[in-house]
């Protein structure tokens, strides 16, 4: 029945002991802690416990008033509130012509939420796509467009066929051919000072790509704009400027680089053949995002291989003063790094679902999957064709995101669609199926819920209810907790546990036809806000009817 058991008082304790105090133990510093606690209607009561456990009982009165407050006035009033005003987050970011392979479905998904979240909390939000549309590999890829279709016209998207596949066909040309090679290096150069012919044809593969990408982001209902490593291009001299002003860039092998701190290689910005590469772009990136931007946290996501890539940028950026020199202040850039996913057999996935079309089949099986229950338990006679999709939808997309947040996102894991869609345990399924039935049981009362909103009162009696109210008034920490740290799946182990509390409530406490039912209403309709709300920050939508 406690919100606070403090152990402040042990801490204090330690601190001031052998100093001349008047105290003689933590005790009593617990019993001046408690005496000195401010009058105020969210507490109960007070005591101390053990060697100086200071626990606070929160007021029921208080708590039902909250919560009611939130269900009148709408869940936005308890977003948390953070310093920050504007972010970028950079995820998602596949590489043009290539697969878009696992690791950017997690960065997709992870990005998403993160993104999600801070737009929640206020926060305005860029949401970048850094897509790889720049390199060597375009030259290749130009001149292998050019030969193939010598008429630009017949170049289109059906014609060109899959991407991937024109690249490997491009690549073979380009290892076995000398003459192919030696025009596909002089075409990047072509590129680069801009001639508009070759500006075309890198445009127009860049097309094809991009409506690929979208298939994806529009199954996965995630918003991106795309500011690809070509944007920066302009800035990159200027910026390289700026930093060897500052003297931060040396000269190293025919290379530029700038040495950063307990790092055995250098950083390298310009190539010792005078090119740019993905550190320079990044540098531009950053700056571009600061200064013209004016974003104060930039969140880059991507698998952990790329961290120490990222860790060396934000030093340079530190050294710079672009970045605060500590962490804790803005403006600031953090690394959201995540671990593989691994298939069944223990390797990593990509070999089996490497290339974009796999991305949507492995969403298309999802939803297969989800509609095949859905049939199995008569819904296709029950609902239209439409709700049927949509649930299936839903049902399966939800799944594979939630499979992918509920893990620390550190940590690798194994693909699985038997657990991802179990309707049991820890799954997007067994959650949307929790809330549906809420839904469910509003509806059945046959009561005006928002009727109830304004007239009706809640009330905490049972030590049921209170303990699901107790976790209901955790909600805005939580979110808070999951964006300092940056971890989606602080929200999901929240949204569990929330399903556990209401199902321990829903078996303990009657609902419809008892003498407290308008307050426990008034409770399941709070449960299910809160957990549309969450599923809102996981990008999950959320279903209504089972
Ligand atoms: N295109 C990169 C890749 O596929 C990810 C880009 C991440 N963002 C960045 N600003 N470097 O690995």
């Amino acid at each position: 029945m406690l919100l606070e058991c403090s152990n402040n008082a042990m801490g204090l304790w330690s601190k001031i002991k052998g100093k001349g105090t008047e105290f003689k133990g933590p005790q009593p510093v617990g019993q001046a802690i408690m005496k000195n606690l401010p009058p105020s209607e969210m507490i109960e009561s007070c005591s101390v416990a053990g060697p100086g456990f200071v626990n606070v009982v929160l007021s029921k009165n208080w708590m039902a008033k909250n919560i009611q407050k939130m269900l009148v006035d709408g869940i936005e009033t308890w977003a948390p509130k953070l310093r920050v005003k504007k972010a970028v987050v950079d995820f998602s970011s596949p590489n043009i012509a290539k697969e878009m392979h696992v690791g950017h479905l997690r960065s997709t998904i992870i990005g998403d939420s993160l993104a999600r979240m801070l737009e929640f909390s206020n926060v305005e939000v860029l949401r970048r796509n850094h897509v790889g549309d720049w390199g060597t590999q375009f030259g290749m890829l130009i001149e292998y467009l050019f030969e193939k279709f010598p008429n630009s016209e017949d170049a289109n998207e059906t014609a060109i066929g899959e991407l991937q596949e024109f690249y490997r066909r491009s690549k073979n040309r380009f290892d076995s051919d000398p003459a192919f090679k030696e025009r596909a290096q002089q075409a990047v150069v072509r590129l680069q000072s801009g001639e508009p012919k070759y500006h075309e044809a890198w445009a127009q593969i860049c097309e094809i790509s991009r409506k690929e990408f979208d298939k994806v982001y529009k199954r996965l209902r995630v918003d991106l704009e795309e500011k690809g490593e070509s944007f920066y291009n302009p800035y990159i001299p200027g910026v390289i400027d700026e930093l060897s002003k500052q003297g931060l860039v040396e000269e190293s092998q025919g290379a530029r680089v700038i040495f950063i701190e307990g790092v055995n290689i250098p950083l390298i910005i310009v190539k010792s053949d005078g090119g740019f590469n993905y550190a320079s772009t990044d540098l531009a990136a950053l700056w571009y995002r600061l200064n013209e931007e004016k974003a104060e946290w930039i969140i880059y996501v991507t698998d952990v291989g790329q961290q120490l890539h990222f860790d060396m940028v934000f030093s340079a950026a530190k050294r710079a003063g672009w970045l605060s020199a500590d962490d804790s202040t803005y403006p600031k850039a953090s690394h959201v790094g995540f671990g593989l996913v691994l298939g069944e057999d223990g390797k990593r996935l990509r070999t089996r679902f490497s290339e974009v079309v796999r991305l949507v089949d492995l969403l298309d099986e999802a939803k297969n999957r989800s509609k095949a229950v859905l049939i199995e338990r008569g819904k296709d006679k029950e609902w239209t064709e439409e709700e049927l999709e949509q649930t299936a939808e839903a049902v399966g997309y939800g799944a594979a995101k939630y499979f992918d947040l509920k893990n620390n996102r550190l940590t690798n894991y194994t693909f699985s669609f038997d657990q991802m869609l179990n309707d049991k345990g820890n799954t997007a399924v067994y959650l949307l199926y929790a809330h549906a039935r809420i839904c469910s049981i509003i509806r059945k009362s046959g009561k005006d819920i928002e009727e109830l909103k304004k007239t009706g009162s809640l009330v905490l009696d049972h030590a049921d209810e209170r303990a699901l109210g107790l976790h209901l008034l955790h909600f805005s920490e939580v979110i808070e907790e999951a964006l300092t740290n940056l971890l989606p799946n602080v929200v999901c182990e929240y949204l569990y546990n929330l399903s556990e509390y209401f199902t321990r409530f829903y078996s303990n406490c009657q609902v419809v036809g008892s003498a407290e039912e308008t307050s426990r209403l008034l409770l399941c309709e709070a449960t299910a806000t809160v957990m549309r709300k969450c599923f809102h920050l996981l990008g999950i939508v959320p279903v209504y009817k089972i």
